[in-house]
């Protein structure tokens, strides 16, 4: 972009000296690029012609210059985040709308982004991947995860046309298939706190696995034996990626099954974990068929804010009671994250007995 404004034009021979003095008197427009002539360089200042004449009438005598109107490039100054680079692209009254955040795979963004300002969804693409320079790919949330393999419809905004990146958690690399299987890089602190509560030589089974981000952070750092399920191909083909790409101190066995089948394949376990938050206390069964007497398992649950861990507590009580289990200890509740409106994402942690 140009503007027309005020510049002082002078001889190469003298312009330090004059560029050093407006400096030191806070005139320059920093906003613009000085013009450079074969004899002359011509400095963008901030006053009015009358202010300028004034200022500088004691140096028409030293020095040969010439103030007058030019005309000025605009210095393109990089933006720093989403908002910034769209303050001159979305209307003021709709920029309330611009995520302040989005989910960053690998080198894959997948942003969320409101149905008020959907209409710009591709010039948010085109800047999101200018101002992200490790990124290569753009997709835009288009539905919420739903069905058995929670994996969600993606719109493919800008970048390189790609589903499949390597995403690092915790110096861990996990090959995830952006597009194909269920992959939240909001995780990466719960797959490195539950890998820490894990001790060598453990048998440990993940019942919904994913990418298998729980097996592998546990097995980069114990010698353990985890069978990792999930009953999506994809999901476990892309665990079979990561695995060997990773130096493993454990084993993992994936499994693409329904975790519900595997229950006479796999021997007793020391450590279960459900993350399937909607579901898990439907498949207490298969904890109780598999876990010894004093194991401790994971159970991620979708809670009302109010009353968590109550109510956690309760759900999981009662499916453990139908298949004559129960509590014996409670080791740790916590709270992940914000999963809707007034909805949270939760970890009990408890050591189950049968009853
Ligand atoms: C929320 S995702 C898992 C996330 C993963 N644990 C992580 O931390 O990244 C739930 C997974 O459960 C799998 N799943 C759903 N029902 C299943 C079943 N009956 N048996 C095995 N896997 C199942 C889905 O395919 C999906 O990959």
């Amino acid at each position: 972009m140009k503007a027309v404004t005020y510049g002082i034009r002078i001889p190469y021979s003298q312009a330090e000296i004059m560029r050093k003095k407006l400096i030191s008197l806070g005139v320059i427009d920093h906003s613009l690029a000085f013009i450079r002539e074969e004899e002359n360089l011509i400095i963008p200042i901030v006053l009015t012609m009358k202010e300028a004449e004034k200022l500088l009438s004691s140096y028409h005598e030293k020095v040969n210059l010439e103030i007058g109107e030019f005309t000025f490039l605009n210095i393109q100054k990089s933006p720093n985040n989403l908002q910034e680079a769209l303050e001159d692209i979305i209307p003021e009254d709709l920029q309330m709308f611009v995520p302040k955040s989005y989910d960053v795979i690998g080198d894959i963004v997948v942003i969320d982004i409101p149905p008020e300002i959907t209409v710009y969804k591709k010039i948010i693409g085109v800047e999101l991947l200018s101002i992200i320079s490790s990124v290569k790919t753009i997709y835009r949330k288009a539905s919420p995860v739903s069905g058995q393999k929670r994996i969600r419809e993606l719109d493919f905004l800008t970048g390189e046309k790609k589903c499949s990146t390597l995403h690092t958690e915790h110096g861990i690399k996990l090959y995830v298939d952006v597009c194909d299987t269920y992959f939240s890089p909001r995780l990466g602190n719960e797959h490195h706190r539950v890998a820490l509560s894990c001790k060598n030589r453990e048998i440990i089974a993940d019942l919904f696995t994913g990418v298998g981000a729980f097996p592998l952070h546990i097995a980069k750092k114990h010698d353990v034996t985890i069978y990792a399920i999930d009953i999506n191909q994809r999901a476990i083909e892309c665990l079979e990626e990561s695995i060997k790409i990773n130096k493993l101190k454990g084993k993992i066995i994936p499994i693409n099954n329904d975790c519900r089948e595997i229950i006479n394949e796999i021997p007793k376990t020391n450590r279960i974990i459900m993350n399937l938050p909607s579901h898990s206390h439907n498949f207490l069964d298969v904890v109780c068929n598999i876990m010894q007497p004093g194991g401790i398992l994971y159970f991620y649950h979708f809670v009302n804010a109010e009353n968590a861990e109550k109510e956690t507590q309760q759900i999981l009580e009662d499916g453990l009671k139908r298949n004559a289990w129960k509590i014996s200890k409670i080791v740790n509740f916590h709270k992940i994250r914000e999963s809707a409106p007034r909805e949270i994402h939760v970890c009990l942690e408890v050591e189950v007995s049968p009853l």
